[in-house]
């Protein structure tokens, strides 16, 4: 019986619950659409300022040997001993600087417009502006001085491999001796003959334009009817121009230093222990004459700018290459600079001397 009242006392709860909720529901109105948006009011005025906040901690003291800068600005002659060294260089003190005003010379002789070209993957005869504030060939030229203003700096501005522009084919791959070669390596080859068997001299500059010390490695740029290969010199010694030319500690005197030599040649104690400078000097001097005395060459040492036959033209053009350009008097690459001498020599009625 219990149970029954209990049943209907929760039957009659569930009966007043449902009819609340259906009363609360009948009392609402169905929801009309939106209407429209009203105009935006126009912005209030400006409010005063607020209080000013509170001060905050005192930051602390930042510490010189935190900054970065100190890696390479100290006490230390790290950075000051080759800024002295490269002050008193031909890349520090010479004046082929200036010729970096012009497009066509900008790639090689200001350092800036080295630095330029290399980004933008340039060859020197690419670059399409001249550098209004040429540089010297300095610091900023062959390192990524203030990029990440850290010591990570003195990384190389490159090391690639450098495809020779003036000739086809030749790639010079010397390790850290590669950005040296973007640089030093000639802007043109020898002309071929005219109908007549003569080449131009076109001015008083003719020859391969200065800087031929990275074709004179690779055994080019020399007449075309000498066969010419790398040298030891190159295919040898690492990092090439690098190595022989700044040795162990980086000197940036750019000077070589026989000390290199005798890491492989035991007993050399200057460049010319072979006897190899004193013979292509020689073989030199005796082309000169003969080229003079032919009236190729002026008093000056400049060519004339005239028809040479081919034959003379290219003993005219390798005197200039080993005396002018390379300047190392074999050293850079001992078989095909003697290749050369004995074949113009050859060409001049004075071979077998
Ligand atoms: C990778 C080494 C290196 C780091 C790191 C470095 N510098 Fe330099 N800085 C150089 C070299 C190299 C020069 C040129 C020195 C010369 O020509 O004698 C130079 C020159 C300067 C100069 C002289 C003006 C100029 O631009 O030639 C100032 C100023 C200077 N640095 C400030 C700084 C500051 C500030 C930092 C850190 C934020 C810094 N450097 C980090 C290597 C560095
Ligand atoms: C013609 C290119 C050239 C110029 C200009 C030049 N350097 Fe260097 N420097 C080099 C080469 C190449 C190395 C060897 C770096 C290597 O093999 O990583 C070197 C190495 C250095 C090192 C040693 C870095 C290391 O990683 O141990 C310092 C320091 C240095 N140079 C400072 C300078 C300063 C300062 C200047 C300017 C006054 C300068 N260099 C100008 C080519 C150059
Ligand atoms: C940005 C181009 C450039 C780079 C890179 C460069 N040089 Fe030079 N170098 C020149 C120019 C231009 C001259 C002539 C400077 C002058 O007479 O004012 C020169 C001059 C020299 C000389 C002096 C030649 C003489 O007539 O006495 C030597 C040695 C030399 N460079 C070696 C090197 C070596 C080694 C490297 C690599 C570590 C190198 N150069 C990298 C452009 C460059
Ligand atoms: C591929 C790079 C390169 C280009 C491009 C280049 N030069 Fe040079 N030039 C050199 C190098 C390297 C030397 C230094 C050679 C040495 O001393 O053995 C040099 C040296 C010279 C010299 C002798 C140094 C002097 O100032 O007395 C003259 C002159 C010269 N260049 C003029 C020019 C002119 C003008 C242009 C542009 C029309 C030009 N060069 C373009 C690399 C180049
Ligand atoms: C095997 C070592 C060796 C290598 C590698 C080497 N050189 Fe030389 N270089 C010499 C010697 C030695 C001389 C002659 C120095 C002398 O007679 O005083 C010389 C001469 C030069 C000269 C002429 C200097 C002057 O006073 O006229 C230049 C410029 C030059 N080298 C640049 C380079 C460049 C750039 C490279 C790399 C492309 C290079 N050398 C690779 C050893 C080397
Ligand atoms: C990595 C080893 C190496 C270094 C470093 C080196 N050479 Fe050589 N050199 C050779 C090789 C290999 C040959 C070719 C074999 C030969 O003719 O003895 C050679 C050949 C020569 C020759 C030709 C000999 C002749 O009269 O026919 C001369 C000269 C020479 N080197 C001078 C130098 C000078 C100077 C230096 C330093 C500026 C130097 N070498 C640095 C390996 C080297």
């Amino acid at each position: 019986m219990k149970h029954k009242h209990l049943l209907v006392v929760l039957l009659l709860l569930v009966v007043m619950a449902l009819a609340a909720c259906a009363g609360s529901q009948g009392e609402q109105g169905e929801q009309g659409p939106p209407g429209p948006q009203g105009e935006q009011g126009s912005p209030g005025p400006e409010g005063p300022p607020g209080p000013e906040g509170p001060a905050g901690a005192a930051g602390a003291d930042a510490e010189m040997g935190d900054l970065t800068c100190t890696e390479c600005h100290n006490d230390g002659t790290e950075l000051a001993g080759r800024a002295t060294a490269w002050a008193d260089s031909v890349h520090g003190m010479g004046e082929a600087y200036v010729r970096g005003t012009r497009a066509s010379c900008a790639g090689c002789h200001s350092g800036g417009g080295f630095s330029a070209k290399v980004a933008a993957g340039l060859n020197p005869d690419e670059v399409e502006a001249g550098d209004p504030n040429p540089t010297r060939q300095d610091c900023r030229a062959c390192h990524q001085i203030h990029v990440t203003y850290t010591g990570e700096d003195w990384a190389l501005e490159t090391e690639d491999p450098v495809d020779f522009y003036a000739f086809e084919g030749v790639t010079y791959d010397g390790g850290d001796g590669n950005l040296c070669a973007n640089c030093h390596q000639p802007r043109r080859g020898i002309a071929e003959p005219d109908a007549d068997g003569n080449i131009e001299v076109t001015s008083t500059h003719w020859g391969p334009h200065h800087g031929g010390q990275g074709s004179m490695l690779m055994g080019v740029a020399g007449s075309p009817d000498v066969e010419g290969s790398p040298s030891s010199h190159a295919t040898m010694v690492e990092d090439t121009c690098v190595a022989c030319h700044m040795g162990e500690e980086y000197n940036h005197s750019f000077e070589p230093e026989v000390e290199r030599c005798q890491e492989c040649h035991t007993d050399m104690e200057s460049f010319d222990d072979t006897g190899l400078q004193t013979e292509v000097q020689e073989k030199l001097d005796q082309l000169e004459a003969e080229l003079l005395a032919r009236g190729w060459l002026d008093e000056e040492g400049h060519p004339a700018v005239t028809f040479v036959p081919a034959p003379e033209a290219y003993a005219l053009w390798n005197w200039i290459y080993i005396a002018h350009e390379d300047g190392s008097l074999g050293v850079h690459n001992p078989a095909y600079t003697r290749a050369l001498l004995d074949a113009s020599l050859e060409t001049l009625g004075l071979g077998g001397q």
